[in-house]
């Protein structure tokens, strides 16, 4: 869960949003919107505490571990693969390299021992022995060859690094997931496989893109930046924007009978409701987004 109050964010005098209140709670995913320069990346990077806004807060419980999508492709060049991938969960990474350092030495005293035993116990609780296997599955899922997690992040791609940091931010069951335009420069079939796993996903996601598409099937709430004011919808892309198109024609038709009105409104909720019905499947989070139209409606 993550709280904000009356998050204004200025640079240069230039406000980009003012007294945003929100709240993100688990298990959703928040598309955020907005035209470039709305301040969208500026609000990921002061929800990871990389930014300090000009007034408000920001509250995450102690203890929720947040992953965020990095944006340097050259920030883990001296890395292999599999070691980019598994410092997602820094914590884990670190606990590994202690380990390795511990069982190297070879003056290995009673008290390394005590240690090495220390580590063991929270490395297990990690999920530390499954690290590796999970680190192949993401790099396959995103249509990478298992074999690259042994190379050097210097020697890849452009387009296998976007993969690679993307792995990184979905590893080791985050609590919170953020990500700035995940979808630039992933194929088809990457932002396919992205889709499921964020459906699937029992985390808190918010994740900043253009591509309506991938929008539409991931989230279950809309952030709006809109002229320096910020408002939630809940419901996917398709509803927000069918919906805000609709109540843009009524207020200009403020003439037409209210029965009307309602009418519309009414045949608009029955066509989205059996659009969605089409789709419905067993997750909760496509649950959630099917039930997103009643939301509206009650
Ligand atoms: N560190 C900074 N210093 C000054 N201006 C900034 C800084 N970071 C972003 N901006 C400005 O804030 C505006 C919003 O940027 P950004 O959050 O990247 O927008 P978006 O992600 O919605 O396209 C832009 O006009 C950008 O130039
Ligand atoms: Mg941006």
């Amino acid at each position: 869960m993550i709280t904000v109050n009356n998050l204004t964010m200025s640079f240069g005098g230039q406000t980009l949003f003012k007294d945003a209140d929100l709240k993100f709670t688990g298990g959703n995913c928040y598309g955020i919107i907005g035209a470039n320069g709305a301040g969208k990346s500026t609000f990921l990077r002061i929800l990871c505490g990389d930014l300090e806004p000009t007034k408000g807060e920001v509250i995450i419980p102690k203890k929720t571990r947040m992953s965020v999508l990095k944006q340097d492709h050259f920030a883990y060049d001296e890395y292999t693969v599999l070691d980019t991938v598994i410092m997602g969960n820094q914590r884990l990474y670190d606990i590994m390299q202690e380990k390795d350092a511990l069982y190297a030495k070879e003056d290995f005293s009673d008290a390394d021992g005590e240690r090495a035993a220390e580590l063991e116990g929270e490395f297990a609780e990690l999920n530390g022995w499954e690290a590796e296997s999970e680190a192949s599955k993401l790099i396959q899922g995103l249509g990478l060859s298992e074999d690259i997690l042994y190379s050097q992040m210097s020697a890849l791609s452009g387009n296998e690094k976007v993969k690679v940091l993307l792995a990184q931010a979905l590893f080791g069951s985050p609590d919170i997931i953020l990500l700035d335009e995940p979808t630039n420069h992933l194929d088809i079939y990457a932002i396919r496989w992205l889709e499921e796993f964020l459906a699937e996903y029992f985390g808190t996601v918010l994740v900043v893109s253009h591509d309506r598409h991938f929008l539409n099937n991931v989230c279950t709430h809309i952030v709006d930046f809109d002229y320096g004011k910020v408002k939630m919808y809940v419901g996917n892309y398709e509803f927000w924007y069918e919906s805000s198109q609709l109540m843009q024609r009524l207020i200009k038709q403020q003439n037409k009978k209210a029965e009307e009105k309602i009418k519309e409104l009414q045949d608009f909720i029955s066509r989205f409701s059996a659009n969605k019905s089409k789709s419905k499947q067993a997750t909760s989070r496509r649950k959630l987004l099917d039930n997103a139209a009643s939301c509206w409606t009650s």
